[in-house]
């Protein structure tokens, strides 16, 4: 899968997903990230990118020449129209469905916004997906970027070690994952849950996914309306209303 991230801050982009996972994914060649400094395509000597907003009013726009050019690069690029996602708090909110939805594109073009924004009439020509990463304001485009190409790459066939954990993580199926523990089996007086120790995988099983229902129904109460509920699953939720 390929992912062009169009930017004015190129580094921020490369140097982030050099690491971990991602990292070893663009080493495999399993995924190929691209960050395209929109700058290179200014037009003037000066590197300029941005003007005054039309009409008054703080800071700066990025004007649309520029975004245009080096959207258009990788268009000839590679000879067909990609998705293009603009990084705007104005945007649907990402979650792991989307994800699972972009993961099917072969090529994907992230545009990340600075300063005020980027003049909308390039943003209409260009743009297909709006997209926020949450009910906050960032300084630009480049984290929420990252955080979906993290999201997407890991969905990615062969980027986890282990296929089974993209799916059975939390949200896949709208419940939290269960708790984790490792060794020593004490520490600092607190055990590990016998039943992880007993080799038993059937009840290992059925316990593990009780804690998962007990921890959507305590934090995430919201989720556990879109799970698929199994009937011990529903009789776990049932003692917990009783307390
Ligand atoms: N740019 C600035 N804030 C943002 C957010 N919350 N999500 C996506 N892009 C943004």
């Amino acid at each position: 899968m390929n992912f062009y991230v169009l930017t004015l801050f190129p580094e921020m982009i490369t140097d982030t997903v050099s690491h971990s996972i991602t990292g070893r994914a663009i080493e495999k060649n399993l995924i190929n990230v691209e960050a395209i400094n929109i700058r290179d395509f200014a037009g003037n000597k000066h590197g300029q990118v941005d003007d005054y907003p039309y009409g008054g009013g703080a800071g700066m726009v990025m004007q649309p020449g520029p975004v245009y050019r080096s959207y258009k690069s990788i268009e000839e690029k590679i000879g067909k129209k990609p998705r293009v996602v603009y990084m705007t708090p104005q945007g649907k909110t990402f979650n792991q469905n989307m994800a699972k939805e972009f993961a099917k594109e072969e090529d994907l073009v992230f545009l990340c916004g600075h300063y005020e924004g980027i003049d909308e009439r390039v943003l209409e020509m260009i743009v297909t997906d709006n997209v926020s990463i949450g009910d906050y304001v960032l300084t630009g485009g480049e984290l929420p970027s990252l955080v979906m190409i993290d999201a997407i790459s890991r969905l990615v066939p062969g980027v986890l070690n282990n296929d089974a954990s993209a799916e059975t993580e939390s949200f896949s199926d709208n419940l939290l994952e269960y708790p984790q523990y490792t060794r020593p089996n004490e520490f600092e007086g607190k055990k590990v849950p016998p039943i992880l120790l007993s080799g038993d995988h059937a009840k290992v099983d059925k316990w593990r996914r009780e804690q998962s229902i007990i921890r959507t129904y305590e934090r995430r109460p919201d989720l556990l309306e879109k799970a698929e509920l199994n009937k011990d699953d529903k009789k776990t939720i049932m003692s917990l209303k009783k307390q």
